[in-house]
């Protein structure tokens, strides 16, 4: 079955509690949860995972190799900063989506550059949660349907 790898950087493990004016109440074990249920109906497989870790979220993304044929990374802060998240999407050639929950155009100037959306398919930020959803969808479009 087609497999996509949901990746979220740094901070994304404290979801609810961190600066829930910004990111919402919702844990990333709910979102994680959204995922599954979205996932069944779509008919694809995840792989959940967050880390804090630069080194780690590259050997991740390197691992995606003829094991997922889809990526949704939220990179948090790394977004902005990364060259190295960008060459580990570049090297591994798969196809990509750059999620944020928060609108990062309407924040801060240093949140409007992205390494990531060099070599995205697409963006999508600033539908909280809900985003992880619309992503997938995006994903499963572009992997099963765009396909004939
Ligand atoms: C974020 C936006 C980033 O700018 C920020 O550093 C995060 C979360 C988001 O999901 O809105 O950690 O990626």
């Amino acid at each position: 079955m087609t497999s996509v790898l949901i990746l979220n950087g740094p901070n994304l493990n404290l979801l609810g509690q961190r600066q829930p004016q910004v990111y919402g109440r919702t844990t990333l074990d709910e979102v994680a949860g959204m995922c599954r249920t979205a996932a069944e109906r779509l008919g694809v497989d995840i792989v959940f995972e967050q880390s804090n870790h630069e080194g780690t979220m590259i050997d991740l993304i390197h691992a995606t190799r003829g094991r997922h044929q889809g990526l949704i990374l939220n990179a948090g802060a790394y977004t902005h900063t990364s060259i190295a998240l960008m060459d580990a999407i570049s090297s591994s050639e798969v196809p990509t989506i750059e999620l944020h929950l928060s609108n990062v155009h309407a924040r801060e100037d240093f949140r409007h550059r992205s390494y990531i959306a060099k070599v995205a398919l697409g963006v999508i930020c600033g539908f909280g949660p809900r985003g992880y959803v619309l992503a997938l969808e995006a994903m499963a479009a572009h992997l099963l349907e765009d396909r004939s």
